[in-house]
Formats: structure tokens, C-alpha cells, sequence
């Protein structure tokens, strides 16, 4: 069978008490962090930077964090969340003048190097950088907020890439990122993703274990 990364955005979480929130939902059974990282300036938000990321290590989060940048430039902080604890980097390729050199510098530094695609961002951006992929991020927003609606349209570009990644004979994760629901999580994961990164639907609920648990019986059903 299948497996799949669940992945909690710590967007959705009460940054009040984050390394608690981090803490919990690995409790719970997710298997790594998700960490959105905006510069009011590529996105029109503001979060957080490197140091809250060495913050959760000192807390003792040993579980993989996955750094999604959605800033501009990214090198230098490409180096800096390296150097703070990030399992992967992921960079989104308008952000950067030089995908390719960005991508070669975040898995020179130790971590795995991931490209988020826009919703209008077309697959062709992966052409010639397939080989310095670990991961692709799909995103079914647009990036900037947590809580926004899932747009369909991202379930064809999953399945494309899934065929591209098949052809590739690279082992590239598939992660999808944004209005990810218990309703769509089945459709999402059938068209061929393997890391679900969810915010809003994790972080509302009351009960972390629970959601989680209901995530992994529908995805135990896909295969
Ligand atoms: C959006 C972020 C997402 C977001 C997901 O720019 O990249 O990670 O936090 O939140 P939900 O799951 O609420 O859409
Ligand atoms: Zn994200």
C-alpha cells in the first residue's frame, strides 16, 4: 500500500503557543511540519522566519520541518533555514531569477529541494530541473493565506505530473498545498499526490488525533 505524508501548516496554528501546536499534531499522528514562510512582497502576508524554525528545534521537534519560502529573493534565506533546522526547502520558481542554481544551492546545504507551483504556473517550469527535484508542491490556492477554497483545476495538474514523474524515473514527491478538506482529500490523493499539507482543516478542529485519524482511513481506501 501507498503512503502518504500528512502535513499541518502551522499557518492555521495559534502562533501564541507554537511550539505546543507543533508538538501536538505530531502527537497526533502527523509526520512532519509545514511552515509558510511570506514577505509581504512575494505574497501580500507576512509570517514568520528562521529563527521561529531553530525556535521549534530548541522546543525539541525532532520531526521533519518542510519549509515552504513564498519570498523574494530566496537565496539568502535558503541558507539561513538551512542552517536553522529545515528538512526541505521549497521555492516557487517566479521568486528566484535563477531556478536552477537556487534549487542546486538548497540541496548543497543538506535538505531537499522542492518547487511550488502557482495555480497558473504551467508544469513546463519542470523541464529542465527534474534531476534537482526532491519534491514538487502543487498549489490548488494561490499562496498567501490559509483558509482559502480548493480550486479544481489543480487535480488535472496533479495527475499530469504524476505521469511526468512516472516517466522521469525520479523519485519526486507530489505535495499539494491549499484548501486541502476531508472532502477532497480522497480526489486529491487519486490523482496522484503524496504529501498532503493541510492547515485550516487540521488546526480547526478541536480534536488533532481525530482529524488525522479520519485523514488516514480515506487515505488507507485510495491504495
Ligand atoms: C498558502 C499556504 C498554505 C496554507 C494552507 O499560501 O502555502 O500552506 O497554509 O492552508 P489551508 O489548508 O487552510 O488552505
Ligand atoms: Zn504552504
Amino acid at each position: 500500500m501507498k503512503s502518504y505524508f500528512i502535513a499541518p501548516s502551522l499557518l492555521s496554528a495559534d502562533f501564541a503557543r507554537l511550539g505546543e501546536e507543533a508538538q501536538a499534531v505530531l502527537v497526533a499522528g502527523a509526520d512532519m511540519l509545514h511552515l509558510d514562510v511570506m514577505d509581504n512582497h512575494y505574497v501580500p502576508n507576512l509570517t514568520i522566519g528562521p529563527l521561529v524554525c531553530s525556535s521549534l528545534r530548541k522546543y525539541g521537534i525532532t520531526a521533519p520541518i518542510d519549509v515552504h519560502l513564498m519570498v523574494t529573493p530566496v537565496d539568502r534565506l535558503i541558507e539561513e533555514f538551512a542552517k536553522t533546522g529545515a528538512t526541505n526547502i521549497t521555492i516557487h520558481p517566479e521568486a528566484t531569477h535563477h531556478v536552477h542554481r537556487s534549487l542546486t544551492l538548497i540541496r548543497e546545504l543538506g535538505c531537499k529541494a522542492g518547487l511550488a507551483l502557482n495555480p497558473s504556473t504551467t508544469l513546463s517550469c519542470l523541464d529542465h530541473v527534474m534531476d534537482k527535484l526532491d519534491l514538487v508542491l502543487i498549489m490548488s490556492v494561490n499562496p498567501g493565506f490559509g483558509g482559502q477554497k480548493f480550486i479544481p483545476a489543480a487535480l488535472e495538474k496533479i495527475r499530469q505530473l504524476r505521469e511526468r514523474v512516472r516517466e522521469s524515473n525520479h523519485p519526486i514527491l507530489i505535495a499539494v498545498d491549499g484548501g486541502v478538506k476531508m472532502d477532497n482529500l480522497a480526489d486529491i490523493a487519486s490523482a496522484g499526490a503524496d504529501m498532503l499539507i493541510a492547515g485550516s482543516a487540521i488546526y480547526d478542529e478541536k480534536d488533532y488525533a481525530q482529524v488525522i485519524k479520519k485523514m488516514r482511513d480515506i487515505l488507507k481506501n485510495i491504495g
